[in-house]
């Protein structure tokens, strides 16, 4: 017989005469007559409820379905008396298909976040978890049918690269060369006799080949793992993480700033249309205040505000930080979170930052001071997308190389696309991560990610 989601068990039109269900015992009540199994495949939510009559030839079985196991039932699916759940299996057969017992660590309810990643192997099993990586696949392909239904072009963009994207020296060496022959400084290493035969790295952005690509495709977009050797352990940052990295041809600051905020409101919408269950279970356990604040998000346009305008609003808050606010210095977390939560209370977009605190290909705006760049701060997280406008000028790119103090040698093909038909062009980087933290109220980034890798940190 072939088997049956618990999740379509459970919503079935009709009673069933013969059904096929196979999982993991969340629970197991002994009465006189029969036994009560809770059942969990991970397909939904909810369990199945299980009745095994004792007069089963299977019945003896039943001493080794305990908590975890897993098991494969055949029998009725029938209405249920229980009034949480609709349907029901009066078993016809059991087979304990893998044991479980007492040692089993997700035993009880209620254990904490902090216990759970430390069996993070175990963790997708429990109600959370299992909840938060069906949200994490459902906001994975909504990311592509946004793109899609808008014509952008997914580009697989490479993950070993030779350059430094973002410029903040944050980067995994990728090296095949035997550490014994590694002297002590690595500026003595000669990695022209290295497996690529030059330096390489773990990319930190998908950028510069997505603007290739976007310089013949016009609207592409690219989602893959970066990685950054930050040694920063926040709740906010991971040292292997999923980005979205759209680009458009043709497009400035303002077209930038619009798919930014229409694409963040409709990976809630989606998730919000899609995944009611899940998100109760987020509103009551892990945000109350959770399905409210992303309606409001949903139902209100996001704000827009300068860097020049957004330090003027955090100087005169008299409100004490505690890194100083200063024109030209980066908004830190606190920083962007007064604006979002206190200031505008809603999601907001800071635009035109000083040329100083951002990377080489931003485009030089007319005042000299500021570049072209943008970043979507939303509540209770901060940053949750960065981006530009791109340097498309061949002149003022290569003084930003310069300044920048960058190898032309080392981009001579992204000074190639200034000089062959070039376009004004943007685009800007979701965390996909940070997106999931937002819409599930999950407060840690360790608990969106299978399995985080953080500074100290790679186990499984
Ligand atoms: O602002 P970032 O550094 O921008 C870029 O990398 C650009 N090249 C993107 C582009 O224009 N195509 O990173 C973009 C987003 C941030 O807003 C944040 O959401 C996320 O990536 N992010 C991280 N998420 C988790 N852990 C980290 N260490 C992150 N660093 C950035
Ligand atoms: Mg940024």
């Amino acid at each position: 017989m072939k088997r049956t989601l618990v999740k379509h068990a459970l919503s079935s039109p009709s009673p069933m005469d013969e059904i096929k269900v196979q999982g993991w015992v969340r629970t197991r009540r002994d009465a006189k007559a029969f036994s009560f199994v809770e059942l969990n495949d991970g397909s939904t939510l909810k369990n199945i409820q299980i009745i095994i009559d004792a007069t089963l030839s299977d019945y003896e079985k039943i001493v080794d379905a305990n908590t975890g196991a897993a098991v494969s039932i055949t029998g009725k699916l029938v209405a249920s008396q229980g009034k949480n759940q609709s349907w029901e299996i009066v078993a016809e057969t059991l087979e304990v298909v893998g044991k479980s017992d007492s040692s089993y660590p997700l035993q009880k309810k209620g254990h904490s976040q902090e216990y759970l990643r430390e069996i993070a192997h175990l963790r997708p099993r429990s109600n959370l978890f299992g909840s938060v990586f069906r949200v994490r696949s459902r906001l994975a392909q909504a990311v592509h049918r946004f793109f899609d239904e808008q014509d952008f072009i997914y580009v697989h963009t490479p993950i070993i690269t030779a350059s430094d994207c973002e410029g903040a020296g944050e980067l995994f060496r990728v090296t095949t060369m035997d550490q014994n022959a590694k002297s002590e400084s690595d500026a003595l290493i000669d990695y022209s006799n290295d497996f690529f035969g030059k330096s390489t790295y773990l990319t930190v952005s998908g950028q510069l080949p997505a603007e290739v690509f976007a310089c013949a495709l016009s609207n592409v977009y690219t989602f893959g793992p970066t990685f950054r050797a930050e040694n920063s352990n926040t709740s906010r940052h991971a040292s292997e993480f999923w980005m979205i990295e759209p680009e458009m041809a043709f497009c400035d600051l303002q077209g930038d700033m619009d798919l930014a905020e229409s694409f963040v409101k409709y990976l809630i919408q989606d998730i919000v249309n899609t995944c009611p269950e899940e998100m109760n279970l987020f509103n009551k356990f892990v945000d109350k205040g959770l399905q409210e604040r992303l309606k409001f998000v949903l139902d209100r346009p996001f704000q827009r505000v300068s860097y020049t305008d957004a330090v003027d609003i955090l100087l005169q808050s008299g409100e004490t930080f505690e890194y100083p606010v200063a024109y030209g210095a980066n908004l830190q977390s606190e920083h962007e979170r007064f604006l979002t939560e206190k200031h505008f209370k809603c999601p907001t977009t800071v635009y035109n930052y000083p040329k100083e605190i951002k990377p080489f290909y931003m485009r030089a705006n007319d005042d000299g001071k500021t570049v072209a760049a943008m970043d979507v701060l939303v509540p209770g997280i901060g940053e949750i997308v960065g981006g530009s406008q791109r340097e498309e000028r061949e002149d003022q790119l290569q003084a930003h190389l310069d300044h920048h103090k960058l190898n032309p040698e080392d981009y001579w093909w992204y000074m190639d696309l200034r000089k062959y038909g070039s376009v004004p062009h943007s685009g800007f980087g979701l965390g996909f991560e940070r997106m999931l933290m937002f819409i599930t109220g999950v407060s840690n980034i360790r608990d969106v990610i299978p399995f985080a890798r953080t500074p100290g940190s790679a186990e499984f």
